[in-house]
């Protein structure tokens, strides 16, 4: 059902109506748009526009129509324009002409910049649920390989040894900072641009705040010109995806190593792993190649709605349609891998004997030799020398550091006394490193046990914002 026509004597070219339509995108935001609708609803009947009995029709057939669309026993039809058409197609197939009163002091710029925003929040506060469901389980991970040293490494060469739970947390790190940002994001969006009308708020007398108030937001958008153009929203809830996307692809980067023929710490489970359709022996980690590959992606959608924002002129122009797809997209595609991810995480298995093999292999205690020398009061760049210099002695006689003699160290330096061979242990090495942050199992312990406090705060805010959506207008 098309939302205009009166001053125009032809009808739209078909070419034109199918470049226009964005039905098979934004059907999606049926149940907001329907939400905002009563909220709209509300306004025009305290404000004595539409009548009490009017009123209470529209509500009825809005809700029917909500349950309708949840089952699909309403559904656009092929000359629907837009979501916000097809529902008022809808509302007209009920009651006739005043299916058509919602109309009055709200046009689709409001509305959909309402409906998006309604969107996006519930989206976003999903997202940081399935965000703390992998640190949870990446933290439970940990606490199983507390006591399990690994290789850490820089340029991917070894470089000291850590406790493999220090590794596997560092991603629940990251990804508590992007629920972070999705709770940052969510105080910023959080406010309506309802009641804005095209561009310039409404002769009508509205109340913003009130339907502001019943959806949910904080207040009203302060100016209406910028409420209908405003995607930073948008923009923002890109970046953030975008960036989980680049967490992802870090840690799928890290799985395929682990779980290559070369590493063999990583032992996948055979529901959260695929097999070749040409080399039998074949287990592939594709979960993991494929977060790494969908990054692409999510960058992608923030590149599109960066590039389609920039020097755009105000207040709404049609091509704001085009922030919609991205938006979905990214969505659905961490939607799609988080859960698969998550579950490929709690089933790996890792080899503490592999892991501890590796662990002083490629000289990395070398800088528990600077280090017991600097304890000497040797000054830093010196003790790094003859640290340098125990590692080439071994290098050319292909030995291990605590296999040179006693006179070999004593002829690098006069401080390296044989007590030296004390921190040349992996053990040694990973227990003196006891700062707060530091790779010591005491201090991994805290940590995990800190982020586990702050991921419990998390969720909290995560269920707080997840019922006062559902909540919302006894929908
Ligand atoms: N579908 C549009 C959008 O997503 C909203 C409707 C504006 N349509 C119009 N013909 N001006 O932004």
């Amino acid at each position: 059902m098309a939302l205009w026509g009166g001053r125009f004597s032809r009808s739209t070219a078909d070419d034109v109506f199918a470049l226009s339509r964005s039905i098979h995108f934004d059907w999606k935001l049926a149940p907001y748009d329907i939400r905002s609708s009563l909220a709209h609803l509300y306004i025009l009947e305290s404000a004595a526009l539409i009548s009490e009995s009017n009123a209470r029709k529209i509500r009825l057939a809005l809700k029917e129509l909500n349950q309708e669309v949840a089952s699909g026993s309403f559904l656009p039809l092929p000359e629907d324009e837009d979501v916000h058409s097809a529902l008022e197609r809808g509302l007209v197939e009920k009651l006739g002409e005043i299916g058509g009163a919602l109309r009055a002091g709200r046009s689709r710029y409001d509305q959909v910049a309402t409906d998006l925003r309604l969107f996006a929040l519930d989206h976003m506060t999903n997202l940081a649920h399935l965000l703390s469901a992998l640190s949870r389980t990446l933290l439970g991970k940990a606490a199983d390989y507390v006591d399990s040293p690994a290789p850490g490494f820089t340029h991917l060469q070894h470089a000291q040894p850590i406790i493999f739970a220090h590794e596997l947390s560092k991603h629940a790190h990251a990804l508590n900072r992007d629920v972070d940002r999705i709770k940052d994001w969510y105080e910023r969006t959080n406010f309506s641009p309802l009641g804005s009308g095209a561009l310039s708020g409404s002769s009508l007398p509205l109340d913003p705040a009130t339907s502001a108030a019943l959806l949910g937001f904080a207040a009203p958008i302060a100016n209406s010109i910028d409420a209908v153009s405003d995607r930073d929203f948008v923009a923002e809830a890109l970046f953030i995806m975008a960036l989980v996307g680049s967490h992802l692809s870090r840690m799928g980067e890290e799985w395929c190593l682990w779980a290559s023929t070369e590493f063999a710490w990583a032992h996948l489970d055979d529901a959260f792993s695929t097999g070749s359709s040409i080399m039998p022996q074949k287990k592939n980690p594709d979960i993991a190649e494929l977060a790494r590959g969908k990054a692409g992606r999510l960058i992608g959608n923030l590149t599109a709605v960066l590039a389609m924002l920039k020097g755009l002129p105000f207040a709404y122009n049609r091509d704001l349609q085009e922030d919609k797809e991205p938006l979905f997209d990214s969505f659905e595609t961490l939607e799609l891998i988080l859960p698969a991810f998550t579950g490929m995480v709690a089933t790996t298995k890792f080899d503490k004997v592999k892991m501890l093999a590796g662990a002083d292999s490629g000289f990395s205690l070398a800088t528990e030799i600077a280090d017991f020398l600097v304890r000497a009061g040797v000054p830093f760049a010196n003790a790094h020398e003859a640290a340098g210099k125990c590692v080439h002695a071994c290098e050319t006689q292909g030995k291990k550091l605590h296999e040179l003699s006693d006179a070999e160290f004593a002829a690098i330096h006069s401080e390296l006394s044989p007590k030296v061979r004390d921190v040349l242990t992996v053990e040694g090495a990973v227990k003196s490193r006891s700062t707060v942050n530091g790779t010591a199992p005491s201090s991994v312990f805290t940590q995990i046990s800190i982020l586990t406090s702050k991921i419990d705060q998390d969720d909290q805010w995560i269920t707080d914002k997840s019922a006062s959506f559902s909540g919302m207008m006894g929908l």
